[in-house]
């Protein structure tokens, strides 16, 4: 599906579901006070959207209720058209396996190669080596990692993990692409390649979210801003940008 990502209604065909709906959503970790209240917005299938707000606003916290980290302490998530609190527990590994996400802290599995950290959803998926090799190593070359493939996590640079974390994220072309500060550690050249590695997915169909403080590049795409403050909703995204 072909998409604009400066109109969030370009890609929604009336009849696919929106890929994440909140209604009412509040959130708390255990007991402690709700650090998420009153969220409802909505990323229709193959829209493009930025999460900007100032640290401790609840970027991460919100990404973690939509790749079902976190359960929400009110409201209504919906994934894909379906209720959340209704997707069985044994669904939920396939539920994730629609899901590419760029952690804020990268969770490259330390003891495997970049190779393999990006291979490894395309593997879990059952493919076989000889029908991915080829296609890792390409992306590899284009997030610059092409002398790295080899390389285990702990002997790359901050820059260097969060290029194979990407990688890792766009490889199987997921329905849903989450990123958390996904160029928070690299220059402003490699943060335009990558936005445009994000982009090029989205006009594959994948519905994109990122989480950014960097209000340059939130600002250079023009994609609608789902803006938080102080864990509500200030921006639903739905204002012209
Ligand atoms: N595991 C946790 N347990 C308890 N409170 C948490 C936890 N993680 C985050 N918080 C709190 O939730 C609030 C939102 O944090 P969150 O990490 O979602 O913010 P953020 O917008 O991603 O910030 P940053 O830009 O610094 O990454 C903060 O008050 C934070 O202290
Ligand atoms: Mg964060």
């Amino acid at each position: 599906m072909t998409t604009d990502p400066r109109d969030p209604d370009a890609a929604s065909p009336q009849s696919a579901p929106a890929a994440v709906r909140f209604d009412g959503v509040g959130m708390r970790y255990g007991r402690g006070p709700e650090v998420l209240s009153d969220l409802s917005f909505e990323l229709p299938s193959g829209s493009f959207h930025f999460l900007t707000g100032p640290s401790g606003a609840g970027k991460t916290s919100l990404l973690k209720l939509i790749y079902l980290a976190q359960r929400p302490s009110r409201g209504l998530i919906s994934m894909f058209g379906r209720d959340s609190a209704l997707i069985p527990r044994e669904s939920l590994p396939d539920l994730r396996r629609r899901i590419g996400v760029v952690f804020q802290d990268f969770r490259l599995l330390q003891h495997l190669t970049v190779f393999d950290n990006v291979a490894l959803p395309l593997r879990v998926a059952g493919q076989a080596r000889a029908s991915y090799a080829d296609d890792v190593i390409d992306l590899l070359k284009w997030v610059g990692l092409g002398d790295r493939i080899d390389a285990l996590p702990p002997t790359l640079s901050g820059g260097e993990q969060q290029r194979a974390a990407i990688a890792r994220a766009v490889i199987s072309k997921p329905e849903l692409l989450i990123a958390d500060e996904p160029t928070g550690n690299v220059d402003p050249e490699m943060a335009n390649r990558l936005l445009r590695l994000l982009v090029e997915l989205n006009r594959l169909g994948t519905t994109v979210l990122i989480a950014s403080h960097d209000i340059g590049l939130v600002r250079s795409l023009g994609a609608p801003v789902l803006e938080l403050a102080d864990g509500k909703l200030i921006d639903d995204g739905r204002r012209a940008a």
